[in-house]
């Protein structure tokens, strides 16, 4: 046969695959989510997300200083809350005895050098379970602000990078760099949870927090997974507003949301690989049906191949060993 492209040629080999290779993920830019509960010396798994704990400050420092290690910098804090301490106006998440709040401070004091990204929203600490005020079974956006206002302060006076709102709440971005502005700080920075859709893949975390919400779901907050453009309004909103990065999340089944706002927006794109992506993966990887290893690999790969600048991922630590 006389062929001229043979496209084969570049796939000889693993040299020349790896030579010609578009995509990698990069373990600095990937982003480790932490889960943190009081007390001391805890460690206690996920049983929906094998491999992954929530931890009390000295256990979740021995395992930053693990993942150090291994190179990964950038921590994304998430809070499981007592029951007790829940109110419906989440006035724990802004109270100084918070052990949220303790952890960055000693997060940050051990290495002054990791990224610290928080979570900013009322519902692991919301008796309603909602990201909002609930009143009257409605979700009451301004009001909401005001509490997030509140949040956020307390989070970056603890010493926090990068504030991520994942509350949904209309105008909050541009709120929350205004509270900072007024206390100084300018330099914190806001990575925005942009395209958050109402999605059945949150479900593990829900577990891992104990925050699904008491009644009714999120979807008068959340996006309809059936929509596309309203995720370039809220885009375009949060860049006017003043993020720093934009999100797409879930990111496995929304690779198409990945790519359009990659083509549409100028700044960092991050994805979050969801706690229910991890967990589908991990199951079927039990029970000898995949390769786990590999199938995580390449869905992080897809991601990326999508136009994830960043990914948030359950994976992170179990990617940077397999790297090492
Ligand atoms: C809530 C929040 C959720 C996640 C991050 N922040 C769940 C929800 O919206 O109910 C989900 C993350 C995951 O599933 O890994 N503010």
């Amino acid at each position: 046969m006389k062929l001229i492209r043979r496209p084969r040629r570049n796939r000889i080999s693993p040299a020349v695959r790896s030579l010609v290779r578009e995509n990698e993920v990069r373990v600095d830019k990937l982003i480790f989510p932490v889960f943190l509960i009081d007390g001391v010396n805890k460690k206690e798994e996920i049983k929906s997300m094998p491999g992954i704990y929530r931890f009390t400050i000295d256990q979740a420092l021995i395992e930053i200083e693990e993942c150090y290690n291994l190179n990964l910098r950038t921590f994304i804090l998430f809070p499981a809350v007592d029951d007790k301490l829940k109110d419906s106006t989440a006035s724990y998440s802004y109270n100084s005895a918070n052990f949220y709040l303790k952890a960055i401070r000693e997060i940050k004091n051990k290495f002054p050098d990791v990224t610290v990204v928080t979570d900013v929203a009322m519902d692991p600490y919301n008796s309603d379970g909602h990201d909002g005020l609930v009143r009257d079974g409605k979700i009451i956006n301004d009001e909401t602000l005001v509490i997030l206002g509140k949040m956020t302060l307390a989070q970056a006076e603890a010493g926090a990078d990068i504030m991520g709102p994942s509350d949904m709440m209309d105008g909050r971005v541009g709120y929350l760099r205004d509270v900072l502005d007024e206390a100084g700080f300018t330099d914190v920075g806001i990575m925005a949870y942009t395209a958050k859709y109402a999605s059945s893949f949150y479900g593990p975390f829900r577990d891992a927090l104990d925050s699904a919400p008491k009644s009714g779901d999120k979807k008068t907050y959340q996006m309809d997974f059936a929509n596309k453009r309203d995720a370039i309004i809220e885009a375009e909103l949060d860049i006017f507003e003043g993020a720093d990065y934009l999100m797409v999340k879930p990111a496995l089944a929304y690779l198409d949301i990945i790519q359009l706002l990659k083509q549409s927006f100028d700044i960092p794109i991050v994805a979050y690989n969801v706690s229910g992506e991890y967990s589908m993966v991990k199951a079927a990887a039990e029970k000898g049906w995949l390769d786990g290893e590999k199938v995580m690999n390449e869905i992080l790969v897809s991601i990326k191949r999508a136009g994830a600048d960043i990914i948030i991922t359950y994976a992170a630590k179990e990617f940077a060993k397999m790297l090492k």
